[in-house]
């Protein structure tokens, strides 16, 4: 998958390709520039390639089929290639030895609606090289039809690479290292690492950790069975992990009670380049949370639940914006399938200080609310990051 031709390839048989340019030519003496896209004939589809030479455009429109073939003999010994479908744009870099650079940003260009209607797929799991890794997840029948039973799991799973497909930009150049805190039986972490890997072409290797050892053996297993050999799983404390290693991006999706802060804690202390968590029960704040003027509304336990959740991820919000990310607080999957539906996508922005006013509000709110939260007790704030 590394090879650009193959990512041509799939996005042409998984009905994402949109358009393609091949330009800046190693030698002079052929074409300068080549473009394709989809055009109709009688109804069928074909890609026009356009091919620029002394001034002149020669057309050739050949069948989905002979695509590749006709790619591999007239496309190559080009050094640049911007190529669009409709989940990503890709910036692609090719050096002599004729190995690229793949670069991926999220979609700027939309199939024409005649196209789109018999091309365009929704998700971004709906493609044929998904279709092992989402049989072994038992998410897809041997027919390749998604499971009924897990169509929600199967759109939770293509929402969340959405989310990724919006920070790709923030991510580093490969290798792209990843730890997944509290990862649990993982469906998300081996979608993420098939996405970035086998869809994206990307070099993403990935750790998960669970205090749960028979979880822990199982997605060992099945990464081995998949052969994602650059995703490995370990038991550990998510408070207790280290690594030497720069981790460029924390996941962390429904840990519990306060091991999210520790995940927070984890990825600020790495200046990782992205983190994504979905806290979840929120026992600390709601053991915490008083205020004589909201008693009327906190007396009812669901509601002082449901008070104490969102005012802890808007602080934890807060802290991570104080300390120099840029913070999204998105809808993770729509409310029918769980109330814990909050995503804090965070991503480090480039220069940064401590943002001392925002702390103060932060600070007069949680006095206001009753709340010591460990976030900020774990990061010692504000005293360990003042300049
Ligand atoms: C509700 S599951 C979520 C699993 C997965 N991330 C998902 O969203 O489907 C929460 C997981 O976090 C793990 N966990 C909770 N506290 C942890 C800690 N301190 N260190 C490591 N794992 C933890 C639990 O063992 C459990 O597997």
């Amino acid at each position: 998958m590394k090879n650009f031709i193959n990512l041509i390839n799939n996005a042409i048989s998984d009905g994402t390709f949109i358009k393609c340019a091949f330009s800046n030519p190693r030698k002079n003496d052929g074409f300068k520039k080549i473009t394709a896209a989809y055009v109709t004939i009688n109804d069928a589809l074909y890609i026009q390639f356009t091919m620029f030479k002394d001034n002149k455009a020669f057309h050739e429109n050949i069948d989905l089929e002979n695509m590749s073939s006709f790619i591999n003999s007239h496309c190559v010994g080009f050094k640049q290639i911007q190529f669009f479908t409709t989940l990503h744009d890709y910036h692609i870099l090719v050096n002599k030895k004729g190995e690229a650079t793949i670069k991926a940003k999220p979609p700027t260009q939309k199939l024409p609606i005649a196209i789109s209607h018999n091309r365009q797929k929704s998700y971004i799991l709906d493609t044929p090289s998904s279709a092992p890794f989402l049989k072994a997840l038992d998410i897809m029948d041997a027919n390749e039809k998604i499971k009924p039973s897990k169509y929600d799991k199967y759109k939770q799973i293509n929402r969340y690479l959405e989310i990724v497909s919006d920070v790709l930009e923030a991510l580093p150049n490969d290798p792209i290292r990843i730890v997944d805190f509290g990862c649990g039986k993982s469906y998300l972490t081996f979608a993420l690492y098939h996405y970035l890997n086998t869809i994206l072409g990307r070099k993403a290797m990935v750790i998960g950790l669970d205090l749960k050892e028979d979880v822990i053996t199982f997605c060992n297993d099945l990464a081995k069975k998949l052969r994602y050999n650059d995703l490995i799983f370990q038991v550990g404390d998510i408070g207790h992990y280290t690594t030497d290693q720069q981790i460029d991006m924390v996941v962390s999706l429904h840990a519990c009670n306060t091991a999210t802060d520790s995940a927070l804690e984890k990825a600020i202390g790495w200046q990782s380049k992205v983190i994504l968590a979905v806290p979840c029960c929120h026992h600390e704040a709601y053991t915490q949370i008083q205020n004589d003027n909201l008693e009327p509304i906190l007396k009812y336990g669901l509601l002082k639940e449901r008070i104490a959740a969102l005012m802890t991820d808007g602080l934890r919000a807060n802290i991570l914006e104080i300390i120099g990310y840029k913070v999204d607080v998105i809808e993770f999957i729509d409310m029918v399938h769980t109330p814990k539906n909050i995503l804090l996508r965070a991503v480090l922005k480039t220069s940064a200080s401590f943002d001392t006013l925002s702390y103060t509000k932060y600070q007069n709110l949680c006095d206001t609310l009753n709340l010591d939260l460990s976030l900020a007790r774990l990061l010692n704030l504000p005293s360990d990051h003042l300049i």
